[in-house]
């Protein structure tokens, strides 16, 4: 894949040695993400970070990871001050902006839209989210993220058994993780969603044309055996009418310490794309694993700014700088970023 000046909208842009370069430029500027070190490779060039729905990591992640690598960003939130309000369309917002940016992220409540916008521009557009389409550099930093545990666990993503657990239906960055994982071989997904939030059949049939083994499931208990990484996902209430769902939505849904005990091994890996559900009547993954080591998520989190910040560099052709750029950074960081993350540490 040559990188340089393309957009990312969609994971089916990858083939595995795309992803391998990007997770290599990713491991660079890990001390960067870290702030152990300081590059300025995209010293004067600025980033539009334009989003339509809501966000908080994605969003804050992307504005990071481009500053950090010396640029600045420009951003615009929600379509009540955005032109879009008074009519304009994807492709004169996008023309107008590329006057302006050197790159575009966007997210955008309707599913290709992103490639729309893009249509209109010849500078590099990420998708940052498109509707319930797909969340490509989510799915990236997930795969990082998978790699980098099962590297210590001495496991091998060809073979294991991935346990996508939620809203898979509306749910968009299931729909690009499955996809991406499907490029490796001999997987064995394991679904569990509610009635009526099952997987769309096409990726049912992407994962079994490719070889893969699948299983679908309505709830966890001791039928889901031997799982190597436990994906957790939010119910997507926002893409849904009132009162929709929730047929055998329960308590049954709720991934806590108990049921982590009773279903998984010390080497399970439990994921989140994040922001999990913490409202009471919201089944979703328990604040009572924070402290449990398999639980990965605020890595995850982390992960994405190595990731974000390996897309931009390659999408605007300075990969090749970074190494001979870095210098070390001078200011105040703690050793440890979260509270819980000291005993973390001896994970590495
Ligand atoms: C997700 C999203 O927006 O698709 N969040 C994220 O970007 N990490 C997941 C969600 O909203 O449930």
């Amino acid at each position: 894949m040559n990188f340089a000046g393309s957009s990312i909208l969609s994971v089916d842009q990858f083939s595995l040695d795309a992803i391998d370069t990007i997770f290599q430029v990713a491991d660079l500027l890990e001390p960067v993400a870290r702030r152990r070190k300081v590059t300025r490779v995209l010293e004067g060039a600025v980033l539009g970070n334009l989003f339509f729905e809501a966000s908080t990591r994605t969003r804050l992640s992307f504005a990071s990871a481009f500053e950090r690598l010396g640029g600045s960003v420009s951003d615009t939130t929600g379509f009540t001050f955005s032109s879009i309000s008074k009519g304009e369309s994807l492709y004169d917002t996008s023309r107008v902006i590329s006057g302006y940016v050197d790159t575009i992220v966007i997210r955008h409540p309707e599913e290709g839209s992103v490639r729309e916008f893009s249509e209109a521009t010849n500078i590099p557009v990420i998708n940052a989210g498109d509707g319930i389409g797909e969340h490509p550099t989510q799915a990236l930093l997930d795969l990082y993220t998978i790699n980098g545990e099962f590297k210590r666990l001495s496991k091998s993503i060809n073979g294991s058994s991935i346990l996508v657990f939620g809203d898979l239906k509306n749910g968009r960055t299931v729909h690009s993780l499955v996809k991406i994982l499907a490029l490796y071989q001999n997987i064995r997904f394991v679904f569990v969603s509610p009635m009526g939030l099952s997987l769309p059949e096409s990726l049912l049939e992407h994962i079994a044309s490719r070889g893969h083994h699948y299983e679908v499931h309505n709830s966890l208990g001791p039928h889901i055996k031997n799982i190597d990484v436990v994906y957790a996902t939010r119910i997507q209430r926002e893409r849904m009418l009132d009162g929709e769902l929730t047929e055998g939505y329960s308590e049954n849904f709720r991934i806590n310490a108990a049921l982590v005990n009773s279903l998984f091994d010390k080497n399970t890996v439990i994921l989140h794309p994040l922001p999990r559900d913490s409202r009471e009547g919201a089944f979703d993954l328990s604040d009572d694993l924070n402290a449990d080591e398999r639980l990965a998520i605020f890595r995850q989190t982390d992960n994405g700014v190595q990731i974000r910040m390996a897309l931009f560099a390659l999408v605007l052709g300075v990969e090749n700088q970074i190494e001979s750029s870095l210098r070390d950074s001078n200011w105040f960081r703690p050793q440890y970023i979260g509270k819980q993350d000291a005993k973390f540490t001896k994970l590495k």
